[in-house]
């Protein structure tokens, strides 16, 4: 059997607040993603899915279960950098220029100059922000700053990519147009991705499979197998097929949690949790 890339078993996230209050922001979370697989959290706003994917980046520590990232403990995965991260903030480094910032993982892995340079150089042409590489974060728009993020957690052809809606603040086009490039590069690369997103048909169009949560306390409601295909047969027609649209419908159905779409879910050969 092959090592998951991550392997989430049995965890729980409590939020201790003042005065003996507290959040179960996730509860009894089992989840693994293969090698190369595309899997995308989806769930309404506070149910656990940034809290997840700040578990598997070991930003944060589980309250119980157990998180393995392609076998090893979250801690060791973070260490060791085996994989990379875009979140909704940016996170750049203001004193750094674009190109700079994009280099920096290569940099802490101690990369030549020159590969480093044409490396950033390439990802920039990738995400269509060649013109700014000199330039420095604040000079730039919020969705520029995203591409810039997307373009650094890229820098390494990780094996696994975690990304909190990184194309939150990009313009529709820009988005559509990101996520056939994020498909192309794991089809190319081969990466695993944990994707949060809040947008159904962006979910539908990037991944194997969806995770809808449901709110407090955070859990996996059901899981929806989408797989419209390779990255090659996933171009932007796709957006127009049937299978786009009744996966689109089943997933919305799992969202809003009535009886009645699970039976239709399960007669679509849904997984239900
Ligand atoms: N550091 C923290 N301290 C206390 N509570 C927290 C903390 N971080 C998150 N929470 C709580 O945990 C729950 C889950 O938060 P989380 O950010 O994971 O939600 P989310 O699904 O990412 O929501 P959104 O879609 O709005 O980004 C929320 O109720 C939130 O208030
Ligand atoms: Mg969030």
């Amino acid at each position: 059997m092959t090592t998951a890339a991550v392997h989430v078993t049995g965890v729980s996230k409590i939020f201790r607040l003042a005065k003996g209050a507290e959040t179960v922001a996730l509860d009894g979370i089992d989840l693994a993603v293969a090698p190369g697989e595309f899997v995308s959290l989806i769930g309404p706003s506070g149910c656990g899915k940034s809290t997840l994917l700040r578990l598997i980046a070991d930003l944060d520590q589980p309250t119980s279960g157990d998180i393995r990232v392609f076998g090893k403990t979250a801690r060791a995965a973070r260490i060791d950098q085996d994989y990379g991260i875009a979140f909704q903030q940016a996170g750049l480094l203001p004193w750094r220029t674009v190109a700079g910032n994009i280099e920096l993982p290569l940099e802490l892995h101690k990369v030549g100059k020159p590969a480093r340079q044409s490396r950033a150089a390439e990802l920039l042409a990738l995400v269509g922000l060649s013109d700014v590489a000199d330039r420095y974060p604040d000079q730039l728009s919020g969705g520029m700053q995203q591409r810039v993020a997307i373009a650094r957690s890229l820098a390494e052809s990780p094996e696994l990519l975690l990304m909190d809606e990184p194309f939150g603040a990009l313009d529709e086009m820009t988005r559509e147009r990101m996520q056939a490039e994020l498909v192309r590069i794991c089809g190319e690369t081969g990466a695993a991705v944990v994707f949060v997103t809040h947008s159904i048909p962006e979910a539908v169009f990037l991944s194997d499979r969806v995770v809808v949560m449901s709110p407090r306390p955070g859990r996996i409601r059901q899981i929806v197998d989408v797989a419209l295909g390779s990255a090659g047969e996933r171009a932007d027609d796709l957006r127009e097929a049937s299978s786009f649209f009744a996966a689109v419908s089943a997933v919305r159905e799992a969202l809003h949690g009535s009886p009645v779409a699970e039976a239709a879910s399960a007669a679509r050969g849904v997984e239900t949790r």
